[in-house]
């Protein structure tokens, strides 16, 4: 027979040569058809990478550069076949056009249309009766803060690097939420799970490429992440969301549920909605993949961010002792600043904005996929582009700051020291898709930094020696691994 022949004739070098001819020809088609008003480009777009060698080692860098060199605000950056386009203007957020994500997943993170209205819809109502921004949830983290600061207590202010308690204790958070307990932190479970949890979120940022690519992922080999971070997922699964969640559907199932965690209140809502003959897309997979994106968006973001404050309270210790003075005169030395206290401290309020505004951990957030054409400012966003809204650009804009680039908390503050809610403060991004756990990580950051501050003075390990203030790059980008000493401010105080 001549197919079977072909066939073998067909050796896997073979195959890749057909399918790159093919997608060549896919690329050419694509560039000679393109409209005239696409947004400007940086220049003559690679035929199968486009723009992506042009953004250098520090992307975030060109990405600013750009902005002011030639493109203004909108601008096409990856190759033809699949425009992408950053944008920061705020108005292009609000549209239903850009609210879904390329290549729909489960849960709300990577979900779009019915299913993610859905699943962030039921997310949100769950959090928000946990008591997202109000008090409830923040005795669980009240909690947590007590546990980590005896774990910094126990560093006896040596050098340390707290990167890893850190994630371990916001981890602790969400894992209170979801099923209402937390572990301790040498419990051999939490780190065999912490350990999955941070290669995966390692391996986020070398797997992004695969989303502009998708192509990429099936080089032989696994270059850049994409199989084992597959498998860290599933081995999250195995060992978090599936025992948990088979555990408490039993408990459910038995009525002897205490419906204080995330995954009861989930099963709860969907039988409800079954009951009622509700139309749903609420289900098992669903609700496994809600569980991962609380740990991957709800846990390092705020770790970061707590990394990053740290930092800057070793490079201006005039700030931080102003921090502490608010502390000490509004809460004092007996108990640790709550949420009641929330609108006395305006002045770490400030310090909190300036760190989530200057670090702008995630600076061009999570991309969406344009579902329809739409213009702007003249410019034609192509129905199938990726979009990135570049948060940076409105972060760190010189026109709204003035100085941008300085540490300055009392941008933040009027000039009776209230707090002041700029609307270009966009750390959570905009629109429909604005972050799920805004008010979780605004009560976080306050809960532990006040608490952080109120009871250690944080201090370079070498005198005189400032650890920099350089980003890595990443889908979320932490600081520079860095040690500090963590003092007591006065000895025998546990608050
Ligand atoms: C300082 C901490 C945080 C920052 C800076 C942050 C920032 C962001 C940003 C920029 C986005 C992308 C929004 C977009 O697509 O435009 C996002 C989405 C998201 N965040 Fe956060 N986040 C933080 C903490 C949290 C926490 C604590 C949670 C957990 C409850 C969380 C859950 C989510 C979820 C589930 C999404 C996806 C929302 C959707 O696609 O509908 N985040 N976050």
């Amino acid at each position: 027979m001549v197919f079977p022949n072909i066939l073998a004739l067909l050796d896997s070098w073979t195959l890749i040569i057909a399918i790159a001819v093919f997608v060549l020809v896919m690329l050419l088609q694509t560039w000679l058809r393109e409209p005239p008003n696409l947004p400007p480009v940086p220049g003559r777009p690679h035929l199968l990478l486009g723009h992506l060698p042009y953004l250098g080692a520090n992307r975030r860098e060109q990405m600013a550069q750009w902005r002011k060199t030639c493109l203004g605000s909108v601008r096409s950056c990856v190759a033809r076949a699949k425009s992408c386009v950053h944008v920061h203007l705020e108005e292009v957020w609000h549209g239903e056009e850009l609210s879904s994500r390329e290549n729909p997943r489960r849960g709300v993170l990577g979900a779009s249309g019915a299913a993610w209205r859905e699943q962030r819809a039921v997310s949100m109502s769950i959090l928000r009766k946990f008591g997202m921004g109000k008090n409830s949830l923040a005795e669980k983290i009240q909690e947590e803060i007590t546990a980590y600061l005896n774990v910094l207590s126990q560093l006896g202010g040596e050098p340390s690097d707290v990167k890893r308690v850190t994630s371990a204790t916001l981890s602790n958070v969400i894992c209170s939420i979801i099923v209402g307990k937390r572990f301790e932190y040498d419990d051999p479970y939490f780190l065999q799970f912490m350990d999955t949890f941070s290669e995966q979120v390692r391996l986020v940022s070398s797997t992004s490429i695969i989303n502009v690519f998708p192509w990429l992922r099936h080089l032989p080999g696994d270059m850049f992440g994409a199989k084992r971070f597959i498998d860290c997922h599933h081995d999250l699964d195995e060992i978090f969301s599936d025992p948990f969640i088979a555990q408490k559907t039993k408990e459910y199932k038995e009525g002897g549920d205490a419906m204080d965690n995330f995954i009861s209140a989930y099963l709860q809502e969907w039988r409800r909605k079954e009951q009622d003959g509700e139309t749903t897309t609420m289900d098992d997979g669903h609700l496994r993949r809600l569980l991962g994106n609380l740990f991957i968006a709800g846990s390092e973001t705020t770790a970061t961010t707590m990394l990053w404050f740290m930092l800057y309270m070793l490079h201006y210790p005039h700030i931080q002792e102003k921090v502490f003075a608010e502390l000490e005169e509004k809460v004092g030395h007996n108990r640790r600043p709550t949420m009641q206290d929330k609108n006395r401290l305006p002045y770490l309020n400030a310090v909190i904005m300036e760190t989530l505004r200057r670090a702008s951990i995630a600076p061009f957030s999570l991309s969406r996929m344009c579902t329809a054409d739409v213009t702007l400012q003249g410019y034609l966003i192509p129905r199938g582009s990726r979009v990135v809204s570049n948060l940076d650009s409105v972060l760190l804009d010189e026109v709204t700051w003035g100085d941008p680039l300085t540490f300055r908390p009392e941008r933040f503050l009027d000039d009776q020291g209230g707090l002041l809610h700029p609307e270009e403060f966009v750390p959570f991004s905009m629109g429909r898709r604005v972050c799920l756990g805004e008010s979780l990580a605004k009560m976080e950051l306050f809960l532990f930094l006040g608490a952080l501050v109120q009871r250690f003075r944080l201090l370079p390990s070498v005198p005189g020696q400032l650890p920099p203030q350089k980003a890595l790059f990443g889908v979320t980008c932490p600081p520079e691994p860095f040690t500090l000493r963590l003092v007591e401010r006065s000895e025998g105080v546990t608050v």
